[in-house]
């Protein structure tokens, strides 16, 4: 791994740790670097109401845009499952959101790196800020 994809894998295993997940009981960081080299990091948080609980991805992206970053250039995301956990398709939006085609999505699990994927891969031909320009 090089210098970004351990610093970023580290940050979402550390907020896999804060995961608030007493009812899937599968905990899963999220970490996304921006383009101003700083890194925000989010767990997912479930709720009573089980729809209403969110993805780990979901609070990275919250925490990036209340530091007032808007450019996402590399995602990692930790979870322990016996396949690499790549993010959820409501995910994918919300990160593409942020992110260009070309952004890597790591996955890891507590052992490191599992997979290297790129945002245009999880979310071909996806539906972004782009359409909306007259
Ligand atoms: N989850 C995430 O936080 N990110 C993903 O990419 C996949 C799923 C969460 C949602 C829920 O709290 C738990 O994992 C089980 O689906």
């Amino acid at each position: 791994m090089n210098e970004h994809q351990t610093a970023l894998v580290d940050a979402a295993r550390q907020a896999r740790a804060r995961a608030y997940a007493p009812y899937s009981k599968f905990l899963v960081g999220a970490a996304v670097l921006d383009d101003q080299g700083r890194i925000h990091a989010g767990c997912n948080v479930e709720n009573a109401a089980y729809p209403q609980g969110w993805c780990a991805e979901a609070s990275a992206l919250a925490a990036m845009v209340m530091a007032g970053g808007r450019r996402v250039v590399a995602v990692a995301v930790c979870a322990e499952a016996p396949e690499p956990v790549t993010p959820c398709g409501g995910c994918r939006q919300k990160l593409r959101e942020f992110a260009a085609g070309d952004c890597p999505v790591w996955v890891a699990d507590l052992q490191g790196l599992r997979g290297s994927y790129t945002m245009a891969e999880l979310l071909p031909h996806g539906f972004g800020p782009q359409h909306l320009q007259a």
